[in-house]
Parts: C-alpha cells; structure tokens; sequence
C-alpha cells in the first residue's frame, strides 16, 4: 500500500549521519529489492499458501520485502506483490517526521473480527503506481498472526494500520484495492494499466531487435 499525503517515507530512507555506515551497508548488501508485479499482472491474482514454516528462506524473503518497500517507497507490502505467493505481509507506518523506522512483519495473518462502524481512507498501492482511490473499510480489525519466531500475537488495530492490514490481507486473497471501487472506475483503472503493460512490451521487442548485429 502507498499512503498519498498521510505517510512518507522520505525521513527514513535518508537516515541520520551518525549512524553506522559499515554497519548499515553490510546489512543492505545481503538485501535484494525485487521486481514489484505491477495490474493487470496475472499473479496479483493468486491466492497465498500458509507459511508452514519461518525458515531462513522466509526470513530472506522479508528482509527483501522490507528493502523493496522502503525503496519504492511505500507503507505496506504483500509477498505475491513480489511474486511468492505466501502469506506474509511488510508493513512500517512511521510518520514521516518520526526519524525511527517501525518494520512490522505479520505472517500468516488473519482477520478474526471487524467492526460494523466502517471508515474511508485514500488508498494507493505499489502494483497500481500513482492511482488513489477512496475505499471504504471496517474502522477496527482484531487480526491474529506469526512473527518471526513464531509467537502468535493478536493485535487490535484501528485508523490506518487497520485499512493498511485489510488491504494486505486483501492481497494474499487475490484482491485488489479497486475491487473495492465502482466498475466504472475500476474498469477504466484497468484499461490504463493493460495499455500501458501492452506498450512496454511492444517498446522492449523493439529494444531487443534494436540490440540485433
Ligand atoms: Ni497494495
């Protein structure tokens, strides 16, 4: 998920100069930001498998979530939006003026109670560059999930981690946020979208002739 005005992410991504440079670079090294899929991609489309294990490919695959979001840079993140279609989430809503970073991992996440009161957001997303769109979702989830030890933990979330935790889940269901939105928008976000994947495909057949002896 990207926050339009709410969160930005550009106070984080430039840390304070008195941090550990080697430190901080050795650990970003061993970091990978991986391609986001971006609609009408088809895998968007999946539905996630359980984590049956926190082993050190998933532990991989988070630290990879993690680096790809901050780089986009975005809020949240699902692991199908990278193309592994399990069922962890990225997430750090720190304010922008908030120079700590908060990473939040949510494995194997579940809703287990949402409230009738309903609250709208403007919601973006990394596989839908630069489209936002109000949704309207429950105010308050109680979600249940793994970290990365394994501990089970329940949280109680309202505001924007409650909307930012629905529309990752959505992800790992094969849901978009503009299914959430009339047809008519929906349909005419998509058409741009395939438009636009159809035209880079074209330009990169070009490239590759271009690159012929
Ligand atoms: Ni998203």
């Amino acid at each position: 998920m990207t926050g339009s005005q709410k969160c930005s992410l550009s106070s984080v991504l430039c840390p304070p100069p008195d941090i550990d440079r080697f430190g901080a670079t050795a650990y970003i090294a061993a970091m990978a930001v991986r391609e986001i899929l971006i609609l009408p991609d088809k895998r968007l489309r999946q539905v996630s498998a359980p984590v049956k294990k926190i082993d050190a490919g998933i532990r991989k695959l988070v630290e990879d979530m993690f680096e790809s979001m901050y780089d986009a840079p975005g809020i949240g993140l699902a692991a199908v939006q990278v193309g592994t279609p399990k069922r962890v989430v990225t997430m750090d809503l720190s304010k922008k003026e908030e120079t700590e970073k908060n990473p939040q991992v949510f494995i194997n996440p579940e809703i287990v109670w949402s409230s009738e009161e309903k609250a709208t957001y403007e919601e973006g997303c990394l596989s839908i560059p630069e489209f936002y769109e109000e949704v309207e979702r429950s105010a308050q989830v109680k979600v249940k999930y793994l970290d990365l030890e394994g501990k089970t933990h329940q949280v109680e979330a309202n505001g924007l981690l409650a909307t930012c935790l629905q529309h990752e889940i959505d992800h790992l269901n094969g849901v978009l946020f503009i299914d959430h939105i009339s047809k008519l928008k929906r349909d005419r976000v998509v058409k741009k979208f395939t438009k636009a994947a159809k035209r880079a495909a074209t330009e990169g057949r070009r490239a590759e002739v271009g690159d012929d002896p």
